[in-house]
């Protein structure tokens, strides 16, 4: 969700920020733009279409230019129109690119009106180029760094911004409050990103800012402040961005790849684990988790189904109450809160608006005891918990989670196990046969992948179709959750998704013999019931499409379509039937003609609320 890119240099670094901007797609956006200091004055231009029409303007106009910001947006304040799009200047004298809402806007602007400036767009962002250029104007005389510095004081809301001004070439300040920016060290040139992915080739040297952080770069140095305004020294990295994360290869879309990749990235994820100790999730995760006694789960969308289904695996092999919330209603009700809970947040980027905030009001309501399952390992949300487990399952592109969630649910087995062995739930047999299957899932991932072409020909069918319904059971309720989604996320046919004991309850009344119903189906405690189910759904004529084992006795009859799913081990069963339903959803949305990668509506991470 919008991308930044900005640089001082002594050449021409618009390819630079254009290359980045292009590695910064996947994060969502609708429309774009590059500004230079040419001749003297900032110019710029912006595409309401994508990167690639962006670079074509940028060649035809001999934009070039040695202090530059570049920028994706996701509209939020204003239409993805031109005048809306960033970079936005400040009477032709700053340009200035911004991630986030700044949430007091209308009366700052109704400040800078009354000071004289006038509002070309319908952005935000507008409010933040004149309040540095007013404060430029007075308290700051004309130092950009200081105005930068007294203007985030007066902003309220989450932000990332990169700025430069006509007066100062070779300068650009940027400043972080709730949307991840990294600096990129060169020699003699420096970078700005809202990730290192977008600088991947151009330096390995990083710097993340922390939250609060505003830093000016030169052509031979950075300086940052901290939020009190005092000079901060924060750690180099050496960050080898995989710049291979956006070559597609041999696939049609990042998410098939993504889809394809995940024997690979559970592999990886799986890497050093020897046995299980609570020294996975950190040096102290012993003294913590012996001083719990439940776990509450905070996440936002596939990450939030990842945990529901946590919330089995804990219960029943660990006997740890836990409860799952979805971020963005827990930040805002009123709860219990239980300074012994082990708080997990669960998130790909590790930069979810809603679930940093949701973390935020856990720690500040007592509950100190804070896990991280994350994708990133230097995002804020790793940064602010005690303990953390990283996924590996590489960058992820495409905007529906695919690997991510995969990944998500090998951690909080990890988790379960751990949890489960610390109390004395876990005998050395146990322990010895659940790693052996989760060492095995890379091998029986790829038996399941191998059911592509039984899948692409149902999704034929379900391209015809306007809704769907998913149905599944215990632990594989969450699976029908996280199928539905996938399929409405990037087919756009409205899917719903029940535990199959509720169609009676009321979702019965909408199965006709229009309906697919899809059913997740292993041969476990629970199958006869879900026969049961079944049955509820062809007498009223509902076409059932139905994930299967072998030993289950559900054959393909008249209405009733079987794929039958490899053999598999019981528990690890959420994490195989997974992959069939993305694959479903991709092949749907392919056969429907959807934009797989990039949905209507929706960006990658999720920084604003
Ligand atoms: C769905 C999807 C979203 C994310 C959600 C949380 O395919 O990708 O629902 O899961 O926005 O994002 P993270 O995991 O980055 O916190």
């Amino acid at each position: 969700m919008c991308g930044i890119v900005g640089a001082v240099a002594k050449r021409d670094v618009v390819p630079v920020l254009v290359e980045g901007l292009r590695r910064l797609e996947y994060r969502g956006y609708d429309s774009c733009g590059v500004a230079v200091l040419q001749d003297g004055k900032p110019q710029r231009a912006r595409s309401v279409a994508r990167v690639a029409d962006l670079a074509a303007q940028v060649a035809e106009s001999g934009l070039t230019g040695e202090t530059a910001v570049a920028h994706t947006r996701w509209a939020t304040h204003g239409a993805p129109v031109t005048h809306n799009a960033h970079p936005i200047f400040s009477r032709d004298e700053i340009a200035l690119v911004h991630n986030g809402i700044i949430e007091n806007h209308e009366s700052l602007r109704e400040e800078l009106r009354g000071q004289g400036y006038e509002f070309v767009s319908q952005t935000d962002t507008e409010v933040i180029a004149h309040l540095i250029h007013v404060l430029l104007q007075g308290a700051a005389a004309g130092d950009l760094f200081k105005a930068v510095r007294l203007a985030t004081k007066r902003l309220h809301g989450a932000y990332a911004i990169a700025v430069f001004r006509k007066q100062e070439p070779h300068v650009v300040v940027g400043a972080r409050a709730g949307s991840p920016l990294v600096v990129g060290l060169g020699n003699g040139e420096n970078f700005l990103a809202s990730d290192a992915l977008a600088l991947a080739g151009t330096t390995d040297q990083f710097i993340y800012l922390e939250e609060g952080d505003v830093v000016e770069l030169r052509l031979n140095g950075v300086q940052i402040v901290d939020r009190h305004d005092a000079p901060a020294t924060r750690e180099v990295r050496t960050v080898h961005a995989y710049s291979g994360a956006v070559e597609l290869g041999p696939y049609r879309h990042y998410m098939q790849k993504e889809i394809f990749e995940q024997p690979r990235a559970i592999g990886d994820t799986m890497e050093g684990v020897e046995g299980i100790t609570p020294e996975l999730f950190g040096e102290n995760a012993e003294g913590v988790f012996k001083q719990i006694d439940s776990v509450l789960i905070l996440a936002c969308g596939t990450s939030y189904y990842s945990g529901l289904t946590a919330k089995y695996w804990l219960e029943s092999l660990a006997q740890v109450p836990t409860s799952v919330e979805v971020a963005s209603e827990y930040r805002y009700r009123d709860s219990v809160p239980n300074p012994k809970t082990l708080v997990v947040t669960i998130s790909q980027s590790g930069e979810t608006a809603d679930t940093m905030a949701a973390l935020q009001h856990a720690q500040s309501l007592g509950q100190a005891h804070t896990l991280a399952i994350c994708n990133v390992g230097t995002s804020a949300m790793v940064r602010e918990t005690a303990l953390h487990y990283l996924t590996r399952a590489g960058t992820e592109i495409g905007v529906a989670s695919t690997k991510a969630f995969t990944t998500q649910l090998t951690a909080l087995f990890l988790l379960t196990l751990t949890l489960a062995k610390l109390r004395g739930r876990l005998t050395a047999a146990q322990e010895a046969e659940h790693l052996k299957q989760l060492r095995h899932l890379p091998a029986a991932l790829n038996s399941v992948l191998a059911l592509e072409p039984q899948i692409i020909a149902w999704a034929d069918d379900f391209a015809r179709r306007e809704n769907a319904l998913f149905l599944g059971r215990g632990l594989h309720y969450p699976i029908a959750l996280e199928g539905a989604l996938k399929l409405k996320e990037i087919s756009y046919i409205h899917a719903e998704a029940y535990p199959a004991g509720e169609l009676k309850h009321g979702p019965l009344a909408l199965v006709t013999d229009e309906m697919p119903v899809v059913t997740i189906a292993p041969n476990d405690a629970l199958v006869e019931k879900l026969k049961s189910n079944m049955q509820e759904v062809r007498a009223r004529g509902g076409q059932l499409y139905v994930f299967a084992d072998a030993d289950s006795n559900i054959q393909n009859d008249e209405g009733v379509h079987v794929i039958r799913m490899p053999e598999h081990y019981g528990q690890l069963s959420p994490i195989l039937h997974t992959v069939p339903l993305q694959l479903l959803a991709y092949h749907t949305a392919c056969a429907r003609g959807t934009d797989v990668d990039k949905p209507r509506n929706l960006a990658k991470s999720v920084t604003v609320e």
